[in-house]
């Protein structure tokens, strides 16, 4: 079976021809054929040999963690999918340890002893390529109406999870009723118009967040004018300062940031409002240092009852809320929609896309 894979000690990523077809090993598995896979920071990251393990035993990591499916058959204790259904695949399977809590609850998102593995990522092979054969609990079915976009849901995750996170905390601001995700009167200002930024805006959108998209992009870019036309306010970093977009702003309730960037975002920490919440996605390269004003931020943080957290993949119910939402968002901007997937690319051309040579906002590799 061809296999876009990375080997990361020949420092080489190939497309190979021969990695083993799976076969539907437990009554509880499902056998796909898959259909798309996304490529994203995580994966370049990978092809730049700076992330990612193969499994144990094998010179090579399948790439892959974004995926769209179609189940081809299902084991005998299978109902949650169903042959002919497109499915999403979680990415992070639970780690052995009796003791880590969230494991055995079912959160491989939260575990505590960092030995889970990571479809595509860390220890398990990943979906670039032709079948897959996983336990059906860790697949979500997406309606076939939301084909043509349905590899949006993983990456649109990421901001689901901070949401539910974030209504989570907000439950302190009495007077919000924050834990029904109303977001009317609630101003966002979401760092970076790749596409995890750019989803997340979307899901801030749909929950009546009034919403600044502040990346490096000018204000005139393709990203801007995407920005504007679903009725987020754009502002380049080129041109306005972050305290500028502070007063344009007024008291910034919610920073989404999606960069990686730690300069940038410990800087717009800064004019985080009152009782506000930061929620961090990125992931930045080890770099050197940066200086930040840790007096100001603690400052801050304590006299405006501030809030800042990371957050890092997602559980069943930030699978289930992109699902309904990339509906939502797909009823409402059909155009904009489709246009975050920029192409849709042979495997032969996966290089492209990892060296970001290709450009765009979300590449896609197609298996058939
Ligand atoms: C993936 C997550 C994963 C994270 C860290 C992200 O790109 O979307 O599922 O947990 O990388 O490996």
């Amino acid at each position: 079976m061809r296999a876009v894979s990375v080997f990361p000690n020949d420092k080489a990523i190939k497309v190979i021809d021969n990695h083993p077809a799976p076969a539907l090993e437990a009554d509880t598995e499902a056998l796909l054929d898959m259909l798309e896979i996304g490529v994203c920071g995580t994966d370049k990251e990978i092809a730049r040999f700076d992330y990612g393990i193969p499994p144990a035993g094998s010179p090579y990591l399948v790439i892959g963690h974004e995926s769209l499916a179609r189940v081809a058959r299902v084991g005998s204790a299978v109902s949650r999918v169903k042959p002919g259904d497109l499915v999403i695949t979680m990415v992070r399977r639970p780690c052995p340890h009796a003791w880590c809590r969230s494991c055995r609850a079912g959160r491989q998102d939260f575990c505590f002893s960092g030995d889970f593995t990571e479809r595509g990522i860390k220890g398990r092979h990943g979906f670039m390529t032709e079948h897959v054969v996983d336990d059906a609990s860790y697949m979500h079915v997406v309606p076939a109406a939301l084909r043509d976009v349905a590899i949006l849901v993983e990456p649109l995750t990421i901001a689901e999870k901070g949401l539910i996170q974030t209504w989570d905390v907000q439950e302190r601001l009495p007077w919000t009723a924050a834990g029904d995700g109303d977001g009317h009167g609630e101003k966002a200002v979401v760092l970076g118009a790749g596409p995890v930024g750019l989803l997340g805006a979307l899901a801030l959108l749909v929950r009546g967040f009034e919403v600044w998209v502040y990346s490096r992009e000018h204000e005139g870019s393709s990203g801007a004018q995407w920005c504007d036309s679903v009725g987020a306010h754009y502002v380049s970093s080129q041109t306005t300062s972050l305290p500028e977009l502070a007063k344009l702003v007024g008291n910034i309730d919610f920073v989404y940031e999606a960069t990686g960037a730690s300069a940038l975002s410990f800087q717009t920490l800064e004019v985080l409002g009152i009782n506000g919440v930061f929620c961090f996605t990125g992931v930045p390269g080890r770099k050197a240092p940066i200086s930040i004003d840790a007096d100001l931020l603690m400052r801050n943080m304590v006299l405006k009852n501030q809030l800042v957290f990371g957050t890092v993949n997602a559980g069943p119910d930030a699978f289930a809320a992109a699902i309904d939402d990339l509906g939502k968002f797909y009823a409402r901007w059909p155009a904009q929609v489709k246009a975050l997937i920029t192409g849709r690319f042979a495997p032969d051309q996966v290089v492209s896309l990892l060296t970001g040579q290709a450009g765009g906002i979300k590449n896609v590799i197609a298996f058939s």
